[in-house]
């Protein structure tokens, strides 16, 4: 059992609720942030009780914020937890959170779960979390679940948008007929788990295919086109062309070989 559950179980503060197979996951990606003067916030205060659970684990120079709808919870703010109220569907509350707050080290969204909760929350604050930051989604089964406006496939859910979020990381590939975005750019990684999502910020370079050291058998027509396809990714044509033309004379019949030779001698892409 890791410090966070540990903490959890033998809770003596305030109400406190979290599916068990989530601390394995905070544990994973929230260590590294441990101890440090670290921004949180998380949606959903409820009685309060996480937010005490996450100053606990982060340490006293993390800042906590939680934000809930619910009025009542105004009053569990405490010295290194701040509480706004606000409705996270809607858009304004988020303005506000930024205003006041600046970006953040990780977000937390454990609030209604209802679609258009999530959905907004993730639009109008993944743009607000640091490089190297984190953005955590939780109870993604409700987005399976009618009573939280999921469904199947549905249209709209978030479990939906997060697959979209994959093909995004992709749109660096021209062949997808994909526009790179935000989420290209900065999405460094998507991890998903049950009913978790985590995305991990960074600063996203358009990516480079490397080879390096020096063939231990000659090379078969197969590694003279994936290398040529190396050199082309790379910008490298004319090695890539001299590639193409060495698979070329040791397969004359293949077309898709002739084809590249004659693209790259009438010029690069
Ligand atoms: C599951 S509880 C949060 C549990 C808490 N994070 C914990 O770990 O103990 C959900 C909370 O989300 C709040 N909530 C529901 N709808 C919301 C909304 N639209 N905006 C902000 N908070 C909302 C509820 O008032 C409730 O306090």
């Amino acid at each position: 059992m890791g410090e966070l559950e540990d903490y959890f179980r033998h809770n003596t503060g305030r109400l406190v609720s979290k599916w068990q197979h989530y601390f394995g996951i905070y544990e994973r990606h929230f260590a590294s942030y441990r101890h440090r003067p670290v921004r949180i916030v998380e949606f959903g205060v409820w009685h309060g009780g996480s937010l005490q659970m996450w100053r606990s684990y982060f340490g006293p120079e993390a800042q906590i914020v939680g934000v809930d709808v619910n009025p009542e919870c105004a009053r569990l703010s405490e010295p290194g937890i701040e509480i706004v109220i606000g409705d996270q569907a809607d858009p304004a509350t988020h303005r506000r959170l930024r205003e006041r707050f600046g970006d953040f080290d990780i977000v937390i969204d454990d609030g209604g779960h209802r679609m258009d909760q999530q959905v907004t929350t993730f639009r109008e604050l993944y743009p607000a979390v640091k490089v190297g930051g984190l953005y955590l989604a939780e109870d993604l089964h409700t987005s399976y679940h009618p009573d939280f406006g999921g469904g199947l496939r549905r249209a709209g859910t978030f479990i939906e948008l997060a697959k979209q979020l994959i093909d995004q990381l992709h749109a660096w590939y021209p062949p997808a007929g994909l526009r790179i975005d935000y989420v290209t750019q900065t999405a460094f990684g998507l991890h998903f788990y049950d009913s978790v999502l985590v995305i991990e910020k960074g600063r996203v370079n358009t990516p480079k295919v490397l080879y390096s050291g020096t063939p231990a058998m000659p090379l078969s027509v197969t590694d003279l086109r994936y290398l040529a396809y190396m050199d082309v990714e790379a910008g490298r044509h004319a090695e890539a062309l001299d590639k193409y033309r060495r698979a070329l004379a040791a397969a004359p019949d293949d077309a898709e070989l002739r084809e590249r030779v004659r693209a790259l001698e009438s010029g690069p892409r």
